[in-house]
């Protein structure tokens, strides 16, 4: 059943930030944890190997009702170092795919509309927008300071790109947020490899050297603070192999999946989501689960062969108890539900009661 949701896609990105969060997360209930925390999330003890990833939770309130609810692995929404604007309304629209958004038929186009309902896609596109530092740092480390036992606050960033091509500036924009971060007082991190890589249209997390790179100057910069990395789906094997080996000893963890990418248009063929750039965007949700799962399986067996010993995080529809299930069964070491969490509020509390 689909509660009404905490962000509310009918309103506008601004709005959700000033009177958000809605539905249940708006009430002053907070969950009562039972016994101790026993799950090692890096070293800090959780109640329960369960969050919520980047996106959803776009400022502290939203975090901390988050946490009210039993969420207790939360990501604050990816920030930068440079205040940057989200794309106009509508920045969330319910997308119909008939059973798993493969990846032929995420080559094609998907239709968008307003009737969020089950079995639940959606593609969201806000241009990962970012309060100035100003406003973030000081919102972080509220939330932070204030977060209870068996409970943490992941700070999630990521460079921008600014076009001019200097690979240097790109990559100290990394750091510099992950400075940031880290004088707001966060535990963990997670850097989004899934964001546009300077000089390329593709993303950062497909040029393995790149992101190689990235990840080295940021552990120089945030020493033992454990990191972790967002990537998006791997088709090729190979590539993902070579990408973990590569990388895989100098992170922490690795977060997959991010949204897979399709035409998004409106019941007459046109351009759903308005504005240059928009044509194409993320879908997550229900029919990217087995997209999500098969990246974590991958993981696990790489893991093993390479004997490394990175954490994993699955991400990619989980809508539900079972689904949380299959995920921990085909080897996540945490999971994470964005969609799912947005409308069920209480994903958290039932997946404390299996
Ligand atoms: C509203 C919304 C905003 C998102 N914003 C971000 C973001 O800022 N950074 C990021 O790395 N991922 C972002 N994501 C992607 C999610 O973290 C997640 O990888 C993706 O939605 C797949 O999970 P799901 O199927 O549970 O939604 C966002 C997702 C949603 C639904």
């Amino acid at each position: 059943m689909l509660h009404k949701p905490f962000y509310d896609p009918e309103k506008t990105y601004e709005d959700n930030f000033k009177n958000g969060p809605f539905g249940d997360f708006a009430d002053e209930k907070i969950f009562e944890q039972k016994g101790e925390p026993t799950y090692d999330f890096f070293g800090y003890k959780v109640y329960s190997p369960f969050g919520i990833p980047a996106g959803p939770l776009i400022n502290g309130k939203f975090t901390e009702k988050a946490l009210d609810k039993g969420f207790d692995i939360v990501v604050y929404k990816t920030v930068r170092t440079e205040e940057f604007p989200c794309h106009p309304w509508p920045n969330i629209l319910s997308v119909q795919v008939d059973g798993d958004l493969t990846q032929e038929l995420a080559k094609g186009k998907l239709i968008a509309n307003h009737n969020f309902k089950e079995p639940l896609s959606i593609t969201n596109s806000f241009g990962v927008p970012s309060r100035s530092p100003d406003f973030w740092q000081k919102d972080i480390a509220s939330v932070v300071k204030n977060t209870r036992k068996g409970q943490i606050v992941v700070g999630g960033f990521q460079g921008t790109k600014k076009g001019d091509g200097n690979i240097d500036s790109y990559i100290n924009d990394f750091c510099l947020a992950a400075k940031m971060l880290k004088d707001s007082g966060v535990k963990v991190m997670e850097v989004n490899l899934s964001c546009p890589n300077e000089g390329t249209e593709n993303l950062l997390c497909f040029d393995t050297q790149r992101s190689v790179l990235v990840a080295k100057a940021i552990k120089k910069e945030i020493g033992n603070i454990p990191l972790i990395i967002k990537i998006a789906y791997f088709k090729d094997n190979d590539i993902l192999k070579n990408f973990v080996k590569e990388i895989g000893q100098i992170v922490d963890g690795i977060s997959a999946i991010n949204t897979i990418s399709s035409e998004i248009v409106d019941s007459e063929g046109n351009q759903a989501l308005s504005g240059a750039g928009r044509s194409r965007s993320g879908v997550c949700g229900h029919s990217i689960k087995w997209a999500g799962l098969d990246m974590v399986k991958r993981l696990k067996d790489i893991r093993e062969e390479l004997n490394y010993k990175y954490t994993i995080i699955g991400v990619g529809g989980v809508m539900n108890t079972q689904d949380f299930i299959e995920y921990r069964k085909n080897g996540a070491d945490f999971v994470m539900s964005a969609t799912g969490a947005m409308w069920n509020l209480y994903l958290a509390q039932e997946i404390k009661n299996l």
